[in-house]
């Protein structure tokens, strides 16, 4: 008996039509039915050199790494929803269907094991002894670091305790654009605002990064400019002979040097409070003890979490303060590119907004509750302009997919950027329509595994509450103030690791 995890399904390839068989969830028995699956060596894909595999063309150019989404979609129309790709020695299936994504996952159990997000991230902090974080472990260590921050990361009633931050940042932030009105870089201010916001929840105080002229200005733009550097030089070292894991190159280096700062700052505002929490609790009186622990509620919780050192809080907060640089300030823009690009879903949005909002200055739980029509919204442009090509997961039993027998331990990318733009499953992929994500309209989505721009599961994105909190609370407020008015020519994303603009985001925010 072969003990596989399958599916039955006939689907349809993407670029061409052809049917493959997926086969169904159970264990296969029938000698005949072992002997029609097909070995992993038979998964089509582009030939390469040995070892080597593809990556010299993307050494030599002939692939543009930083268009890697569309080498991607390329292979994917050339070779159907499945094919596999080699770049230095590991051999990756790249999958593009709901009904493979659900056999993937169902294999994956309670401790999912993925690569690491960031590897050079994990390099650099193995070398210098830090935590390498949730997104960069895997068993027993990813277990008890996801139960830590489970509670206060990802249970809704926790995170909505910030909101009087993010209220106070965001607001602040309008009233900076009501003075300018003209924004020719929205990316970087919002850069500006996200590590605001997070580094208020996180350290307990405002930072001043939105005070323009000013230090604190400078330091949120060192921060901005590091952060660019570590994804730029990452997706240099992906594609490229991994000879950095062995001896320091100088890509390595000025890469150390970036992680190095970025770093540095958010550890030293930790070791403040730190020792802020040494004063006020250990030896305060009531009243600054209660302050603390308004102030500083995250890393206290932190503290008081269960097998939790101090260098796993330092990665933690790390992650929390920096982390939506290139995820929730590169999904706002694109949300309020759509919505300046569509005026009819810009008008709807308005009126949402008035009539769950009105003129009040701060959102609560539940405006947010009832802001159904901005969810969809944030939804539809994560769809257009995804922040990640794929969710990757290594399968702990031996699956077939698509009729190929896909050995235990093999890298799985589940691509959901290509899946996003294809006609089976979009009607008008390329047009900005939030209904789809609304019960009962006739663009309707039904398929669960179609959208999940946090992935799903277990190792779902630790950050999604917070990421969705900032963005629901912040664009609501754009929305009540503002006419928004895209200034630029195209939108268009390269990859860096993630998907990342690459164009100018110039804005008119015309008061109402
Ligand atoms: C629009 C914003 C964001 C999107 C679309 C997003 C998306 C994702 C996705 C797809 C994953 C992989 C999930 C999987 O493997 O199933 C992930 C993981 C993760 N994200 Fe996010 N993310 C966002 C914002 C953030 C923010 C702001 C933070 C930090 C506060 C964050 C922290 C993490 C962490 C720590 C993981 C690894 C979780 C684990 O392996 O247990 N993310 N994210």
């Amino acid at each position: 008996m072969l003990k596989l995890l399958t599916r039955h399904r006939a689907i349809t390839g993407l670029g061409h039509q052809r049917r493959e068989l997926i086969t169904s969830s159970r264990s296969i028995n029938d000698e005949e039915e072992i002997k029609s699956v097909k070995s992993f060596h038979e998964i089509p894909g582009p030939k390469g050199l040995p070892y080597i595999g593809n990556l010299h063309k993307y050494i030599v150019g002939s692939l543009n790494k930083y268009k890697y989404q569309y080498v991607l979609k390329q292979y994917f129309d050339t070779y159907g929803p499945i094919f596999k790709q080699t770049l230095a020695g590991r051999t990756t299936v790249h999958i593009c269907h709901p009904s493979m994504f659900q056999i993937v996952y169902k294999d994956e159990g309670k401790v999912p094991t993925i690569l690491p997000l960031l590897e050079t991230s994990k390099k650099f902090r193995t070398e210098e002894k830090m935590s390498p974080g949730l997104g960069n472990t895997n068993g027993e260590e990813w277990y008890r670091l996801r139960t830590a921050v489970q509670k206060h990361m990802m249970k809704p009633g926790e995170v909505s305790a910030y909101l009087p931050q993010t209220n106070e940042v965001a607001n602040y932030f309008v009233e900076n654009l009501a003075r300018l009105q003209n924004v020719n870089n929205l990316l970087q201010e919002s850069s500006k605002w996200s590590l605001e916001t997070s580094g208020y929840c996180c350290f307990g105080k405002r930072l001043g990064y939105l005070h323009q002229g000013t230090e604190s200005e400078q330091e949120a733009l060192r921060l901005i400019k590091m952060n660019d550097v570590q994804f730029s030089l990452s997706t240099d070292l992906k594609f490229s002979l991994p000879l950095y894991k062995y001896y320091k190159t100088a890509t390595y280096k000025k890469l150390f040097e970036a992680e190095e700062t970025f770093t540095g700052i958010a550890d030293s505002y930790l070791d403040e409070v730190l020792q802020s929490i040494d004063t006020q609790i250990t030896k305060g009186n009531h009243e600054t003890i209660a302050q603390a622990q308004v102030k500083y509620k995250f890393i206290l919780a932190l503290m008081q979490s269960k097998n939790i050192s101090r260098k796993d809080i330092g990665t933690i907060v790390l992650s929390l303060f920096g982390d939506g640089l290139r995820t929730t300030v590169p999904a706002l823009v694109s949300t309020l590119y759509c919505l300046a690009s569509s005026p009819r879903v810009q008008q709807s949005l308005f009126e949402e907004v008035n009539s769950v909002i009105g003129k009040k200055q701060e959102v609560t739980v539940e405006d947010i509750a009832n802001l159904t029509y901005l969810k969809a919204c944030v939804k539809e442009a994560l769809r257009l302009f995804p922040i990640g090509l794929e969710v990757v997961r290594v399968n702990n039993k031996d699956i077939v997919l698509s009729g190929f027998h896909i050995p235990a331990g093999t890298v799985i990318e589940m691509n959901n950027f290509n899946l996003f733009s294809n006609s089976n499953y979009f009607k008008d992929p390329g047009s900005f329509i939030p209904e789809r994500w609304l019960r009962g309209s006739d663009v309707t989505v039904v398929d669960p595994y179609i959208l999940m721009p946090f992935g799903r599961g277990p190792r779902m994105c630790a950050g999604r509450r917070f990421a969705e909190q900032d963005l629901y609370v912040l664009t609501s407020k754009l929305i009540q103030k503002f006419k928004l008015d895209w200034q630029g020519g195209g939108y268009s994303q390269e990859y860096k690791i993630l998907v990342y603009p690459d164009c100018d985001t110039p804005f008119k925010f015309e008061p109402r």
